[in-house]
C-alpha cells in the first residue's frame, strides 16, 4: 500500500495570540507551515500532502508551497477533525482504502524523516494503525476540583503526538461517523470509538506542537540543534 499525508492546517491559533494563525508564524527564515511541509515532501515516504486550509486564509496562496505539484489544498473545517475528513476527500480517487495515511498537525515543524520513517516501518504490517506517543516524565495526578483523588500509573499514559497512520477507508468512515462528537481530538480516538485499538509508536519530545508564544523558542533551538 502507498502512503498519503494529510495535514489540518485550519485553525487560528487562539492561544498563540498572534497577529495571525500560528502556522504562518515566522520560525528560523521561514514560517511555521513551510518547515512541516517541507520535511513531509523531502521524506519521499508520500505520493501527496493534502493540505486542509481556511476558505478565508490570505497567508496561504503567498507561499511558494501552495504552488508545489505534491501539494493538494482543501477547504478546512470547523474542528481539526472536519478539517482532516476534508482533506481525506480530496485524496478520493487517488488514495486506494487500504492505503496508510499520515496525519501531522502543520503546527508541529520539528518533524524528521526518522519519525516518519520509524512509524511507517513499525506499522505497516498492523492490521489498523497508530499514533506517535511520548511517556510522561512527572507524576500523574487524577484530580477532582483542587483535591488529588489518585495516582496515575505512568506506564497507562501516554500523550498522543502526531503524525497518526491509518488506513484511508478506515479513517474516513470513522472519521464521517462520529462527525461533532467532541471527544474527537484526534484520529486514534475516532477509531477507538468505532471499536478499534490504535497501537503507538515512541516518539521524541522534540516533535512539539507550537501552541504557546514560548514554544517558537523552542522550536527554533531544536531546529538548530538539528542542522
Ligand atoms: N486545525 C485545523 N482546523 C481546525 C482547527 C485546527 O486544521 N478547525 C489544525 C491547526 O491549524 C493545527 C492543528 O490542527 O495545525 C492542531 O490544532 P491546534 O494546535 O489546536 O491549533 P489551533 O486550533 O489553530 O490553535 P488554538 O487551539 O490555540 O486556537
Ligand atoms: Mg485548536
Amino acid at each position: 500500500p502507498k502512503c498519503w499525508a494529510v495535514v489540518p492546517a485550519a485553525g487560528v491559533g487562539k492561544r498563540m495570540q498572534a497577529d495571525r494563525p500560528k502556522q504562518y508564524l515566522p520560525l528560523a527564515g521561514k514560517t511555521v507551515i513551510e518547515h512541516t511541509l517541507s520535511r513531509l515532501l523531502a521524506s519521499g515516504a508520500f505520493q501527496k500532502v493534502a493540505v486542509a486550509i481556511s476558505v478565508e486564509d490570505p497567508y496561504w496562496p503567498e507561499l511558494e508551497i501552495s504552488k508545489h505539484p505534491d501539494v493538494i489544498t482543501a477547504p478546512g473545517g470547523k474542528e481539526r477533525a472536519d478539517s482532516v475528513l476534508s482533506a481525506l476527500k480530496a485524496l478520493q480517487g487517488k488514495a486506494c482504502e487500504d492505503d496508510w495515511v499520515l496525519v501531522h498537525d502543520a503546527a508541529r515543524p520539528c518533524l524528521t524523516a526518522s519519525d516518519i520513517q520509524l512509524q511507517i516501518d513499525t506499522l505497516q504490517n498492523d492490521a489498523v494503525g497508530g499514533i506517535l506517543a511520548l511517556s510522561s516524565h512527572d507524576t500523574l495526578k487524577h484530580v477532582d476540583g483542587d483535591t488529588i483523588t489518585a495516582t496515575i500509573d505512568r506506564k497507562h499514559v501516554w500523550r498522543a503526538l502526531t503524525p497518526q497512520m491509518f488506513k484511508y477507508g478506515m479513517l474516513r468512515d470513522a472519521l464521517q461517523q462520529t462527525e461533532g462528537n467532541p471527544a474527537v481530538t484526534d484520529e486514534a480516538s475516532a477509531l477507538e470509538i468505532m471499536g478499534y485499538q490504535p497501537k503507538i509508536v515512541e516518539g521524541r519530545p522534540e516533535n512539539i506542537k507550537i501552541t504557546r508564544p514560548e514554544d517558537l523558542a523552542l522550536a527554533q533551538f531544536y531546529m538548530e540543534q538539528q542542522a
